[in-house]
């Protein structure tokens, strides 16, 4: 029975058990919704780009009631102008989570701290996210698989990353062995370039790399980026996923509402369900009858299952969690970084300028009526390089990229709210501010395989507290190394007729704090990126999927909780190892996975 209603889950632990049935009453009205008061087969938190996915497939069993809980509310449509992608960061859909200060990185940003922005509203950080959709490496996922994880290399997981796929451009569906042109995530080019962008993609030819279809068999090479977008629009996990099968009668979806810890039997170390704060403060809870299921992201998810005894032993003590299940949980956190200060000037207008009134208020109409124009570029990014590099430290040809060239057709410092959005400081900001007004662009040369490894801990007991963050960034040589080469690759990609014609040059004034070291000299690189550090937010990994014999595994290759019945992770965090690109796509592809295993558990008979 879908609405099995019983006394038993009426609890409110704000209020006195007397005048628990008026309150009742009033949080039902509130919320619009009937979940606080019924069990459901599956309960999922976070409605993210894992958790949209997820809650459709486990939907499509109409023998099964889903709730899923998610903090933040729906999507609005000025979240689809793909060209203001970093806008929303300002705004409350960003959790708003920033690092703590390391000597490492980060120097130059706002207290020495990184900003990590995620997603909270329905969808997610695909929400937020640039667009840019990449698959990785075949390697990438083998790796997992020699690492452990069996299921999990690349020939398993292929047929995941097809189910969902809705490849828009006609040239690459043809290629059927790689994609699919009739699933639910629409993928295309974006329907306006500028000629900035062409410039890279044809200084990338000079150089001799060829022109790929990165997420098809050889990923070495440069493109125009596929993206999540249809129509000149953001398709977002939510719009993908979610909006559709929210029309079934046994998915309900509960917005605003905090999922504040796992409820678990400590006897039978079997989950139960979850308690979660609505948005008007009262605390309720939810059952599941087989599973729960966090899909809060790389750092919420870990974050609640510390919150609810999983985590490492002392620690948790030490805050007064009573500890269920001793676990490496919030270790091995990787993300992708960057460099955010590498910028050119051009003689002529082939990028994105936004200084000029006249040019905007043009390409804003051209946007509204045919959704085309520099509105429709995905953040001002729009091609890239997967290269392997031939170094000391990478000299290996084995066909997967150690960095990704990322070109932009606008700088960081020619728009204010996208420079706080990443949190660059005054005196920064006061050194590249004249950039505004020329006509310029940007690279961002991103390590693909980081050996520095971050973490996430509880600052407290309290699940409104943010967690504390080390980044961690650039403490492994390697790391430092491998962007230096990487802006070496830019600054040839550069010096290439296709941007010479446009006398395109590094712009020559010194980041402040590196003054001391010759201009554009390693030591003056090494120096810059440790202050200028830019993330490309692909925080995962802090929930590690591994065999048993992995002792920093926190969820088996099933993605369940090692140690604990009913609990599963479905989200960036079960990465173990980062994969060669942007991450929303893998992150789609463990979801659909997920399901398959979730269905084959229980779909036969309700077995336990
Ligand atoms: C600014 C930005 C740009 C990016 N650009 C790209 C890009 O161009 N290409 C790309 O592939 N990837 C990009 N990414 C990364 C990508 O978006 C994420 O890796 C991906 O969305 C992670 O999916 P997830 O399901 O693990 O987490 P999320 O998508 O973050 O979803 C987690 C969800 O859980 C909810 N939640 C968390 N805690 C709770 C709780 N306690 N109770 C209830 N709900 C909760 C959150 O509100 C959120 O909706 C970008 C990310 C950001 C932030
Ligand atoms: C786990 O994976 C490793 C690496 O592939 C392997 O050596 C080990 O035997 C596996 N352990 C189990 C229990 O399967
Ligand atoms: C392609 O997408 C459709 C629609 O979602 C799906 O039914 C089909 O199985 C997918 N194809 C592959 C090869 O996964
Ligand atoms: C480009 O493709 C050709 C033919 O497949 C190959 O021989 C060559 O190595 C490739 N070049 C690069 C830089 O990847
Ligand atoms: C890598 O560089 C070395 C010289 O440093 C050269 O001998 C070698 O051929 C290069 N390898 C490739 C694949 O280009
Ligand atoms: C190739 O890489 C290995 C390991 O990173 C290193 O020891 C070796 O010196 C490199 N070779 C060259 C020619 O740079
Ligand atoms: C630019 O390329 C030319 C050859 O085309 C070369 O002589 C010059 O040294 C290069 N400059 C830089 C800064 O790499
Ligand atoms: C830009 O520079 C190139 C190379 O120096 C030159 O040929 C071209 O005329 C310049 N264009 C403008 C508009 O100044
Ligand atoms: C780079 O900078 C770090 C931190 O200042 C320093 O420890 C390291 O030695 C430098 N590396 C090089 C190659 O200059």
């Amino acid at each position: 029975m879908l609405f099995h209603i019983s006394s038993k889950y009426f609890q409110i632990s704000l209020w006195p058990r007397k005048s628990a049935y008026v309150f009742m009453l009033i949080a039902f009205i509130l919320s619009g919704c009937a979940a606080q008061f019924v069990e459901y087969d599956f309960v999922i938190v976070g409605g993210g780009a894992a958790g949209s996915l997820l809650a459709s497939r486990l939907s499509e069993v109409s023998e099964w009631s889903v709730l899923l809980i998610e903090a933040g509310g729906e999507e609005n449509v000025l979240q689809d102008i793909p060209l203001f992608a970093a806008f929303s960061q300002l705004t409350s859909i960003n959790w708003g989570y920033e690092t703590e200060p390391s000597s490492t990185a980060c120097l130059g940003l706002v207290g020495g701290q990184c900003k990590w922005p995620r997603g909270k509203v329905l969808g997610g950080s695909s929400v937020l996210n640039y667009m840019v959709s990449t698959r990785g490496n075949r390697k990438d996922y083998d790796g997992w698989e020699e690492e452990g994880c069996e299921g999990w290399g690349y020939d398993d997981v292929l047929p995941y990353f097809l189910r969902f796929e809705g490849m828009l451009i006609p040239r690459l569906a043809e290629d059927t062995v790689y994609h699919n042109a009739s699933g639910q995530l629409a993928i295309t080019y974006p329907p306006y370039r500028t000629e900035a962008a062409r410039s890279f993609t044809e200084a990338a030819k000079e150089l001799g790399f060829n022109k790929t279809d990165y997420n098809a068999g050889n990923q070495i090479g440069y493109s125009f980026h596929q993206c999540t977008m249809k129509d000149g629009l953001r398709f977002s996990g939510n719009r993908a996923f979610l909006k559709f099968a929210r029309t079934r009668p046994n998915l309900h979806v509960l917005k605003k509402s905090l999922v504040t810890k796992i409820l678990i039997d400590s006897n039978s170390r079997t989950a139960s369900g979850v308690q979660y704060k609505l948005f008007n403060g009262l605390t309720l809870k939810a059952f599941a009858r087989k599973e729960v299921i966090l899909s809060a992201g790389a750092i919420n998810s870990p974050q609640l299952l510390m919150l609810s005894g999983i985590g490492p032993r002392e620690e948790l003590q030490s805050l007064g969690i009573n500890v269920l299940q001793d676990a490496k949980v919030g270790f091995n956190l990787q993300d992708h970084i960057s460099f955010g200060t590498l910028y050119f000037t051009v003689n002529s207008s082939i990028g994105i300028r936004f200084d000029n009134v006249l040019e905007n208020l043009f390409n804003a109409a051209e946007y509204l009526l045919s959704r085309t124009g520099p509105f429709a570029v995905a953040g001002g990014t729009e091609a890239l390089v997967f290269q392997e590099l031939n170094t000391s430290s990478s000299n290996s040809t084995d066909g997967v990229p150690d960095i990704e060239i990322l070109f932009a057709s606008s700088t960081l410092p020619s728009l204010k709210p996208v420079w706080d959005a990443w949190g660059g400081n005054s005196d920064i900001y006061a050194a590249y501010e004249p950039l505004a007004h020329k006509d310029s662009f940007m690279i961002f040369p991103m390590i693909m395989h980081p050996r520095s490894r971050g973490r996430v801990a509880l600052r407290s007991a309290d699940p409104t507290d943010k967690p504390l963050l080390y980044h961690n960034y650039l403490t492994d040589p390697y790391d430092a190394d491998i962007i230096i080469s990487g802006i070496h690759s830019s600054l040839q990609l550069v010096n290439t007729s296709a941007f010479q014609k446009y006398a395109a040059e590094l712009y020559p004034v010194p980041l402040p704090p590196c003054e001391e070291y010759e201009f554009a000299s390693d030591k003056y690189w090494n120096c810059s990126i440790r202050y200028t550090t830019f993330t490309f937010y692909h925080q995962c990994g802090t929930c590690k999927m591994g065999n048993d014999s992995d002792q920093d595994a926190v969820v088996d290759t099933h993605l369940k909780v090692r140690g604990i019945n009913n609990l599963r992770v479905v989200d960036a965090s079960i990465i173990p190892l980062i994969p060669s690109g942007h991450l929303t796509t893998p992150v789609y592809m463990i979801a659909e996975k997920a399901a398959d295993l979730i269905k084959n558990r229980w779909s036969s008979s309700d077995k336990v």
